[in-house]
């Protein structure tokens, strides 16, 4: 079990209706202090408020900082520039679930418990029989991922440490399998079985790009670069798809239907369903030339259009991964020998304007992580719906890293937020022939 690290503070003091309450503070080993106000409706009966979270921490997590005015992303203390050059995918998820980089012997074992685990029950190729082919992947994610429950009794005991462990690695294990096949039935072809003699990120392009008349063989350059693109995706602190999946969890669902909370929030266009519409916003401005239009109208306040891409709740300076994207997506084009992606220019042109314009710059709005994403993605040849899948299937490392400190957290108790009540009064009951 987890015990606190939190060191106390000091004290704020709220004054209010005629009385000073002490609010014990305590300190963390990074960023911001914390005020803890848990005694404070029980004590002063008023609550806080503070809708969408914006100065609300939830939770004490050891797992991943972020300093948004630095630009700093840090997963267990490691920078995340260091692990995308230096790193993997596999040994960055041992890091974010056990908490230190593992030893050869420790990487071994977590690599081939990963690997015998990424078949899925062989009746979960039904399930997708019952979804029509143009179904949305990230639809059918959340499907086959809350049905998993269905399949592995087994590891649902979210009291057993063991079994925690086990549902852990099936679906860090399983995620790619279930993508993959999503991505084949919405194409039409048959689906492909993981090879135990692959790494992970080779094993999901084979599944995803393998078709039975021919040998599929890997591009080692692209691998790389998607491998790099999901430990830039693993774990992001408490964003609403963790906090969702936290949530979940916090009234003690097992770990498939909390992670499947977490992909359907993730779905959204204000969070991961950024690439998806990032670049269909690109698609739509075309050309160079018509950049000012759209960056008018995202500074329009009568109109709901907005960069895609661009802004980010903790950031207010250059997203880190975004430098990192960047990298990985002229990597892709460079060995794809595309050069000239006109969505490339679209993108690299309205993100030298929008960095200028001072509507941004006031607002400190910059380029996130899923600006360049998009663009590497098609070039990978993935269809547009499924840049989110693929967020999913990467996120699912620090959703399971993230629930798994919630459940050994000996002082999680189930979250239930209140609210400012601003409805009618108390009032009778009228029956409808008395009412006008
Ligand atoms: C992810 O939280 C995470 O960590 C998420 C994530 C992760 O790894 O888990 O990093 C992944 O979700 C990245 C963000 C992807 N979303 C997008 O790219 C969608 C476009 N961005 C915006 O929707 C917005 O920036 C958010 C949702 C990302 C952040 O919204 P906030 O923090 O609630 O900020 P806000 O909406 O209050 O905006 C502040 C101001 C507003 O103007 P004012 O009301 O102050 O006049 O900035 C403006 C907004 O209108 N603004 C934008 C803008 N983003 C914010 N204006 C134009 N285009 C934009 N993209």
């Amino acid at each position: 079990m987890r015990e606190s690290k939190a060191v106390p503070a000091g004290t704020a003091t709220l004054k209010y209706n005629g009385n000073a309450y002490e609010l014990p503070v305590f300190t963390g080993t990074e960023g911001p202090n914390v005020v803890d106000i848990r005694k404070l409706y029980g004590d002063a009966d008023i609550f806080t408020y503070d809708p969408g979270f914006t100065s609300t921490a939830s939770c004490e997590s050891d797992i991943t900082f972020i300093d948004g005015d630095k630009g700093i992303l840090l997963y267990r203390g490691y920078p995340i520039d260091q692990l995308a050059a230096n790193s993997n995918f596999l040994e960055v998820c041992y890091l974010l679930l056990h908490g230190d980089l593992p030893n050869q012997k420790q990487m071994q074992t977590f690599g081939h418990a990963i690997t015998y685990h990424t078949m899925v029950h062989e009746q979960i190729a039904q399930l997708f029989r019952g979804f029509r082919r143009d179904a949305h992947p990230m639809a059918i994610m959340c499907g086959v991922v809350g049905a998993l429950s269905a399949f592995y009794h087994d590891s649902t005991d979210i009291e057993d440490p063991r079994q925690r462990e086990i549902a852990s690695h099936r679906l860090i294990a399983k995620m790619p399998t279930i993508a993959a096949m999503a991505f084949k039935y919405h194409v039409g072809q048959p689906f492909v079985y993981p090879l135990n003699n692959l790494s992970y990120t080779d094993n999901f392009l084979r599944m995803c790009f393998a078709v039975p008349c021919e040998e599929y063989r890997v591009n080692p350059v692209l691998s790389k670069a998607l491998d790099t693109i999901f430990i830039l995706h693993a774990d992001h602190e408490q964003n609403a798809s963790t906090s969702t999946v936290r949530l979940a969890g916090s009234s003690g669902a097992n770990p498939f239907a909390c992670i499947a909370a977490g992909i359907a929030c993730l779905w959204g266009p204000a969070h991961g369903g950024a690439n998806e519409a990032a670049l269909k916003m690109l698609e739509e401005i075309g050309t160079v030339d018509r950049i000012p239009e759209f960056v008018r109208r995202a500074k329009d306040k009568n109109d709901s259009f907005r960069l895609m891409g661009f802004g980010h709740r903790v950031y207010k300076n250059y997203d880190p991964r975004a430098k990192a994207m960047q990298v990985q997506c002229h990597a892709v084009l460079d060995e794809l020998g595309v050069h000239d992606d006109p969505l490339l220019k679209v993108a690299m042109e309205l993100e030298r304007i929008a960095l200028q314009d001072e509507y941004f710059v006031d607002k400190k709005l910059y380029p996130n992580i899923d600006f360049y994403s998009g663009i590497t993605l098609k070039a990978l040849g993935f269809p547009t719906s499924m840049f989110t899948a693929l967020f999913a299937l990467a996120r699912t490392v620090g959703w399971i890293a993230q629930w798994k400190e919630m459940i050994e957290d000996p002082h999680q108790k189930i979250g239930r937020p209140r609210q400012l009540y601003t409805g009618v009064k108390e009032r009778n009951y009228v029956p409808v022939n008395k009412r006008t």
